[in-house]
């Protein structure tokens, strides 16, 4: 059977690994797929550079709206990221009839309900294994293995670069600056690391999960975001002391009320999995009805580990691209004309657990004090440790961790907390999961 061509668009870092992974496994992926897949023409500014990784296989442009439009082109993959100019590219390539696979979980957390729409009426597949946790095949466990399941929850560690600050953080002790400059020196954060660090990339990445694990439309702007750059070395080592890790988690969960979709700092067990996952590594873990808690770790970025995700696209779409659109996998795992249209609770109405950490005067009592705040606001507290006050000092670190409580609650008791005079400075509030039943 003749090859299937492809067009790439952007070959950067996961654009070359693309590259090289097709080349160096085209026996194997051939005989997965049925056909040869082929890399025709590649399209990159630099165009230079993408001759020297081409080796003259194919044709190179700098045009990549004329591949879009090129009636060889069977695939196009799209590796420009943002959503500028790759948002007009994929819908340019839809409206060609052409099968689209993408890395690009901003541009589909934020247009994607447009993008799956253009792309039924058309007829032509999304791939976008390689838009959540890089190398781990997530999208299709979520979307085809676990389709038995009534899904109640996910939770993930779905951005590298803060897995890693967090674990220098916990290891070395050092401050979130320090330990970002290293890792910027190291070349593991980018030199604008703003959407890792402020949480945007992992709810980018929960947006897209979450719309797969409840049959919802993507819906990033409701998203709570909050990112890593207040979190305290003091907080990590005291979390630790108590049994836990604090980990930049994703996390999105049906309630009785509606979905929660938020991305936070939290304070998960120690003794999980989960918490144990380190450096620039992801996991997720799926809580399903039937099947229970499932867990999936492995490179959540890079050349190779990305494009093994790209690639287990292409072959997807190779396999399907002849079978009818409706005997299709759903671009969002629920056939498109019966998404939910569940309200995305807002953070307010949220019922977690906290870790509470107030600097407070050292005197006869001040806990009275505060127990008393907390219970009018009906929070009750599962432990409470008070630090000794260092030589010479007369305030001390008191930290109290709740049951769970709407947040709308604990933001009111820390309002009268912080009005106490035996309170001093601002109370530190960070959210925890247990990531049990
Ligand atoms: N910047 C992301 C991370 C990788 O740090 O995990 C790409 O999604």
């Amino acid at each position: 059977m003749k090859p299937i061509n492809v067009g790439l668009l952007g070959i950067g870092t996961v654009g070359g690994g693309t590259f090289t992974v097709l080349q160096r496994n085209a026996e194997e992926i051939a005989r997965r797929a049925g056909r040869s897949i082929r890399i025709t023409v590649v399209a990159d500014k630099d165009t230079a550079r993408a001759k020297e990784l081409t080796h003259d296989t194919c044709r190179i442009t700098d045009d990549a709206f004329s591949v879009v439009s090129d009636p060889e082109v069977d695939i196009v993959i799209e590796l420009i990221g943002g959503y500028g100019v790759a948002k007009e590219l994929v819908l340019k390539a839809i409206a060609n009839g052409k099968h689209v696979v993408t890395a690009n979980k901003a541009l589909l957390a934020t247009h994607g309900n447009e993008i799956f729409a253009a792309a039924q009426a058309k007829g032509v597949m999304i791939g976008f294994e390689a838009a959540v946790a890089g190398g781990i095949p997530i999208i299709k466990a979520v979307r085809e293995g676990l389709s038995a399941n009534r899904i109640e929850w996910i939770a993930g560690i779905i951005n590298g670069t803060t897995n890693f600050i967090l674990s220098e953080m916990r290891d070395k002790g050092l401050s979130f600056d320090a330990v970002l400059k290293e890792a910027q020196r190291l070349g593991y954060a980018e030199a604008d690391p703003t959407f890792d660090i402020e949480g945007v990339d992992a709810a980018h990445k929960i947006t897209i999960l979450s719309a797969l694990a409840f049959g919802v439309p993507m819906q990033f702007d409701k998203a709570y975001i909050e990112g890593i750059t207040k979190l305290a070395a003091t907080d990590i080592k005291y979390a630790e002391q108590l049994g836990y890790r604090i980990k930049l988690l994703g996390i999105t969960k049906r309630t009785t009320a509606g979905i929660e979709l938020r991305v936070h700092p939290t304070l998960i067990p120690a003794k999980r999995l989960i918490a144990n996952v380190e450096g620039a590594m992801n996991a997720v873990v799926v809580q399903g009805d039937a099947v229970g808690a499932t867990l999936y770790y492995g490179k959540g970025a890079g050349a190779e580990p990305t494009a093994s995700a790209v690639i287990a696209d292409l072959v997807d779409v190779t396999r399907m691209h002849t079978a009818d659109p409706e005997h299709r996998v759903p671009h969002l795992a629920f056939q498109p004309d019966r998404l939910a249209d569940l309200p995305i609770l807002p953070i307010e109405e949220v019922q977690t657990s906290f870790y509470l950490r107030l600097r407070v005067q050292d005197e006869p009592g001040v806990l009275a004090d505060i127990m008393r705040v907390l219970a009018d606001e009906k929070i009750s507290i599962d432990a409470v440790i008070q630090k000794e006050p260092g030589e010479g000092e007369d305030e001390a670190d008191l930290i109290l961790l709740t049951h769970r409580v709407r947040e709308k609650h604990i933001n009111a008791a820390i309002a009268k907390l912080e009005k106490l005079t035996i309170v001093v400075g601002m109370v530190t509030r960070i959210r925890m999961e247990e990531l049990g039943k």
